[in-house]
């Protein structure tokens, strides 16, 4: 869809630069779990993007000395070199060559780190692959000015993050965004996000989701091996069938401000991806005995106090706590007293609903 052969720089030119940009994460409140083909989903998702939880990625470019085939690449990761990403990275830069092909031509440096601390055990794919998706839209515009225009630049920016991470795609746009084709959202696709952030109720605008670590521990199965046994999963058709039905529902709900509808789906949602995981074969559960403790609690808090108060899952054991900026003062001693003591290390990152990516001034070598 993006390929373009002629982005190639002209012999004797010799661009050099250094971009900048910080990208969120995001959470699901309808979930993408399935994938076929290059990245396509199965079903649409949508999600709210993060203030708090964010990756900033910075891009030195530079012509390359030797013009050798393949791409040349130093990469560090909170200031130290990581071959493993950086084989990662390669060969996500090298599968992306038909959509930029002068990242043949030059010697990149990245340096990559996150807000949040790498043990928390949260899924940096969607902020990681976002801000690299950015640098590299932002590098075609410096050499060629080509994405001049903003939405297309975004459309591009989530298309490539999606090549990267199907999740990233979303993060985007700040406020909420939404991937899949449903026909609750005109103009929604498979091949990239569409922002979600006019018709949206006020009430979600400041939404909290304050995440809560159940456990630090490495995840036993990656997102990605996750998704694959999707395909041999008895429930995946239904599932699939479920999340193009709930997405109408909750398109209406995010406009008129249905709280706890919203709520109730938010839940469902995250149960239902980790059933999933459960009944996949061979089966495997992300859940620690803390995340399920925890979510007792907030049902007993809502329950007692009639606050809105929900929870949502990641594909790991830790807590997403979503509730409205209104009832903040009531939440907030809730989570300290009863929620922290169960977080690992009493660790926990209190977020909302955020403004999208930013491009960020240069830094120095
Ligand atoms: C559970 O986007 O991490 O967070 O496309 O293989 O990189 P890949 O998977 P990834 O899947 C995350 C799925 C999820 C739900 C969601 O964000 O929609």
């Amino acid at each position: 869809m993006f390929d373009n052969p002629s982005l190639l720089i002209a012999s004797g030119e010799t661009p050099t630069g250094q971009i900048n940009w910080k990208s969120p994460s995001n959470i699901a409140i309808i979930k993408y779990w399935g994938k076929y083909g290059v990245q396509y989903p199965r079903n649409p998702s949508i999600s709210f993007t993060l203030e708090n939880a964010f990756t900033q990625t910075v891009l030195d470019y530079e012509p390359k000395t030797d013009q050798g085939e393949g791409i040349s690449l130093d990469f560090a990761f909170h200031g130290e070199e990581n071959e493993a990403f950086r084989v990662k990275m390669v060969k996500f830069l090298e599968s992306i060559r038909p959509i930029f092909p002068f990242l043949n031509q030059l010697h990149l440096k990245v340096r990559s780190g996150n807000s949040f601390p790498h043990s928390a055990g949260i899924a940096s794919s969607a902020s990681s692959m976002s801000a690299l998706a950015l640098c590299l839209c932002t590098l075609e515009d410096e050499l060629f000015q080509t994405l001049q225009e903003d939405e297309l630049f975004d459309k591009k920016a989530s298309y490539v993050a999606r090549l990267g991470s199907g999740s990233a795609c979303r993060s985007i746009y700040g406020g909420m965004a939404a991937w899949g084709e449903t026909e609750a959202i005109i103009g929604a696709s498979n091949d990239f996000a569409v922002p979600f952030m006019d018709e949206m109720h006020d009430i979600y605008k400041n939404f909290h989701d304050d995440i809560l670590i159940a456990s630090q521990s490495e995840k036993s199965v990656s997102s990605r091996a996750g998704h694959g046994l999707m395909e041999g999963n008895a429930y995946a058709a239904p599932r699939y069938q479920q999340a193009n039905d709930r997405m109408k529902t909750l398109v209406e709900v995010l406009k008129n401000g249905d709280v706890e509808t919203f709520g109730a789906i938010a839940e469902n949602e995250a149960l239902t991806l980790h059933a999933l995981m459960m009944t996949s074969e061979p089966s495997y559960v992300l859940m620690r005995p803390n995340s399920l403790k925890m979510i007792e609690l907030i049902r007993d808090f809502r329950q007692e106090t009639k606050h809105p108060i929900y929870f949502s899952l990641d594909a790991g054991p830790n807590l997403h706590l979503l509730y409205p900026e209104t009832v903040i003062h009531e939440v907030r001693p809730f989570i300290e007293e009863q929620l922290v003591p169960l977080c690992e290390e009493e660790m926990w990152i209190s977020d909302w609903v955020g403004e999208g990516p930013e491009q960020l001034e240069e830094v120095g070598e």
